[in-house]
């Protein structure tokens, strides 16, 4: 195992250059599940009270999570989204939950999310409604910052509708600035650049350096094509996202949708390679009482989860097209490098993609150890740059792998590479 010191060196080296958000969190993406995509604005708790938006929702998912192994697997917070509050804040000005539907307050709440050692995620908006019009924060930054902490909440997730596009920097820094003030450590979760765009190219610099991730495009559906549109738009705007993305602070492509009804097996599989690729927050929003093995499995799946939190921190990008096929690539800590390949292919079967057309494979000058994650665990040894390696890709889905430079060939490399370090010994 690597020292701490080497560590620590290799992440420093690695980090972008922009400042992250001082409060200690997010050091590598937040795990978590949040209600939203599965569970929307149902308020409706006397015809449907198993899916309506109550406390009994969280605690159930709690339970949940701690029983089956979701905890275990690094999934932590359990995030309330819109929908939360009543109407009309109190007498002092402070928000407060529907009574109805959280009768015992979120204080209570969070004592028992805490008391399952998972960790609580609440809801609230820049402007002055929530999307979906509840009151919104405009105005009220320090004393909803002060309420969320003295409820001992984890995490806010900040959202930006009803407020004027011009301030919306500013009242993003705001509230994280008020956040700070109360002492507490709340995870920031900002929505700034998503809302920003609408008038210009947001400052990614500022962003990292206030909020601990950022969603930067429209709110995922349960659907493929919500999910291609996502990738599309990394894509294209990668050269502006990717250098802000670090320990501290990601980029936020939305909630993991695995594990509903809108997505084929293959297609879950690609969102979570690419998720794990896009080192994501994985906040998975679904029905964990109710959930299909398959779907349960690849959400646990130790080896993508570990691509998706690598200490290196760094974000993948997407480096080629070639023969409808998408390639991603993310450099992980020592030397090894994860790639997702995708079959855009919407027609026929799998289709043979050889692995020599990857640009990143240079590093497998003159041999790597290639491990197979999806679609099944696989070890495919040892294989020298030279041999082709063709692998199979299924429609919409996704092969994943990592690749690890044999030792010798990074000690030829760097032989090779100066001849200063011909005096040293190397690895
Ligand atoms: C916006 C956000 C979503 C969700 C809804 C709630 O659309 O982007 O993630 O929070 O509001 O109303």
């Amino acid at each position: 195992m690597a020292s701490f010191g080497a560590l620590l060196v290799v992440v420093g080296l690695m980090c972008p250059t922009a400042e992250a958000l001082d409060n200690g969190l997010a050091l590598k993406p937040t795990m978590g599940w949040l209600h939203w995509e599965r569970f929307t604005c149902n308020t409706d708790c006397d015809t449907d009270p198993r899916n309506c938006i109550s406390e009994q929702l969280y605690m159930q998912m709690a339970d949940v999570m701690v029983k089956e192994g979701w905890k275990e697997a690094g999934y932590e917070y359990v995030c309330i989204d819109d929908c939360w509050p009543s109407h009309k804040r109190d007498a002092k000005g402070r928000l407060q939950a529907d009574p109805n539907r959280f009768p015992g307050g979120i204080k209570k709440l969070a004592d028992y999310i805490h008391s399952k050692g998972l960790k609580l995620g609440i809801y609230a908006d820049v402007g002055k409604n929530t999307c979906a019009g509840y009151p919104g924060s405009l105005g009220y930054y320090e004393t909803d910052a002060q309420t969320f902490a003295d409820w001992d909440v984890d995490l806010l997730k900040f959202d930006g509708c009803f407020m004027e596009r011009t301030l919306i920097a500013e009242g993003y820094m705001n509230m994280s600035k008020a956040l700070n003030k109360t002492g507490r450590s709340i995870l920031y979760s900002c929505e700034w650049p998503l809302y920003e765009w609408a008038i210009k190219q947001p400052n990614y610099t500022a962003i990292r350096e206030y909020c601990n991730h950022w969603r930067n495009f429209n709110d995922i559906f349960d659907s493929w094509s919500s999910l291609k549109t996502i990738l599309e738009w990394t894509a294209s705007n990668q050269k502006i996202i990717v250098p802000a993305a670090g320990p501290g602070g990601w980029n936020d492509p939305d909630m993991l949708v695995i594990g509903n009804f809108g997505l084929s097996h293959d297609q879950q599989q690609s969102q979570m390679a690419l998720w794990a690729i896009m080192a994501a927050p994985l906040l998975m929003s679904n029905d964990l009482r109710d959930i299909c093995p398959r779907s349960k499995e690849l959400l646990q799946n130790r080896m993508i989860i570990a691509i998706n939190q690598d200490p290196l921190g760094q974000q993948g990008y997407h480096t080629a097209r070639l023969m409808d096929f998408d390639v991603w690539e993310r450099p992980l800590f020592g030397n090894r490098l994860a790639i997702a390949i995708m079959n855009r292919q919407e027609l026929g079967g799998p289709r043979r993609f050889p692995i020599s057309a990857v640009p990143g494979w240079k590093i497998c000058v003159p041999q790597c150890n290639v491990t197979q994650i999806l679609p099944q665990y696989k070890e495919l040894g040892v294989q020298s740059h030279q041999k082709e390696l063709v692998l199979s890709v299924n429609p919409t889905g996704t092969t994943l792998l990592t690749v690890t430079p044999l030792s010798s060939n990074l000690r030829k490399l760097h032989w090779n590479n100066t001849a200063v370090q011909k005096e040293h010994t190397l690895l």
